[in-house]
């Protein structure tokens, strides 16, 4: 069957080209890697669909063109239908607002010096342009949703927290802006097992609640069995499968998806949540 839904956020045949490190020299050509190559994908609104492949297989790099942070070398972004590339002005604002991240690493990624109730006051402020008092109201309730005690937590600094907590603040950093789709990039391996589940939990409430398409890019195929619509393999930059998480996982049609399942216990998910 086609699908005739315009997706939320589209790759049509994208590739990124990067110079191989230390390749380059006064009498050699540089040589290019095809970190992504000629990646088609498209998110549909309240879809979860996750990434899985190997370190080095492009996940990152097609998440980041996704969100627009990397120019594709080659193919198109396309937002709601439209390609970002050609963004400006109010459609610059939607996209900003509507496509958002939460990265592997969120402590990386807050100002070390900016108590972290004023880190989520920013997008507020700047992408749904509210006043200092609403937003300070919108912090709270923020952080309150993802379990930070506004009280408690809307003056700390970035160091004060654990990296769950710091986590958390990224996920209410995320959600500021009202999205419609986050690329969730690793968003817990970073963390102690103890606290991933929560974590976990924390975020597929949220998708639940709201509605949230995801690309949850991620190496752990428990939570990809428990919580996606989709799932799409990687390998040295290319798709080498994309269906149905349940399909996918029971009757892997690639090689290379039945090496990675082979090497990745699937464990069950009702005991990992
Ligand atoms: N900014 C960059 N400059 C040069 N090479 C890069 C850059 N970003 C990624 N790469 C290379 O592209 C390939 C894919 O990387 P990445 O997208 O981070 O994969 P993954 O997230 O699956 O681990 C890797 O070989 C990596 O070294
Ligand atoms: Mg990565």
């Amino acid at each position: 069957m086609t699908d005739t839904r315009v997706p939320l956020l589209e790759a049509r045949q994208v590739s990124r080209l990067f110079p191989v490190r230390g390749s380059g020299g006064l009498f050699r050509a540089e040589q290019m890697q095809r970190a992504v190559d000629q990646v088609s994908v498209a998110i549909h609104p309240g879809e979860v669909l996750a990434l899985v492949g190997e370190s080095g297989s492009g996940k990152t790099t097609l998440g980041r063109m996704l969100l627009g942070l990397t120019a594709p070398s080659e193919g198109a972004v396309l937002y709601k239908g439209h390609d970002i590339a050609a963004r400006a002005g109010d459609a610059a604002r939607t996209f900003r607002c509507e496509v958002q991240v939460v990265f592997q690493d969120t402590g990386g990624s807050l100002n070390p010096r900016r108590p972290i109730g004023q880190s989520v006051a920013l997008p507020l402020r700047h992408n749904l342009g509210l006043d200092e008092r609403t937003s300070l109201r919108e912090v709270d309730a923020l952080l309150d949703q993802v379990g930070l005690p506004p009280a408690h937590f809307r003056g700390r600094l970035p160091h004060e927290l654990s990296g769950g907590q710091r986590q958390r603040v990224g996920i209410a950093r995320a959600l500021a802006s009202k999205p419609s789709v986050i690329i969730a990039d690793e968003p817990v391996s970073a963390l102690d097992v103890s606290v991933r589940a929560q974590i976990l939990k924390l975020m597929f409430e949220l998708q639940r609640e709201r509605q949230l398409a995801y690309l949850f890019i991620t190496h752990d195929l428990g939570v990809v069995r428990a919580m996606a619509d989709r799932v799409m393999v990687m390998h040295q930059g290319r798709v080498v499968e994309t269906g149905d998480a349940d399909t996918v996982l029971n009757t892997p049609a690639h090689a290379y998806t039945r090496q990675l399942l082979a090497a990745t216990p699937v464990p069950d998910p009702s005991r990992q949540l």
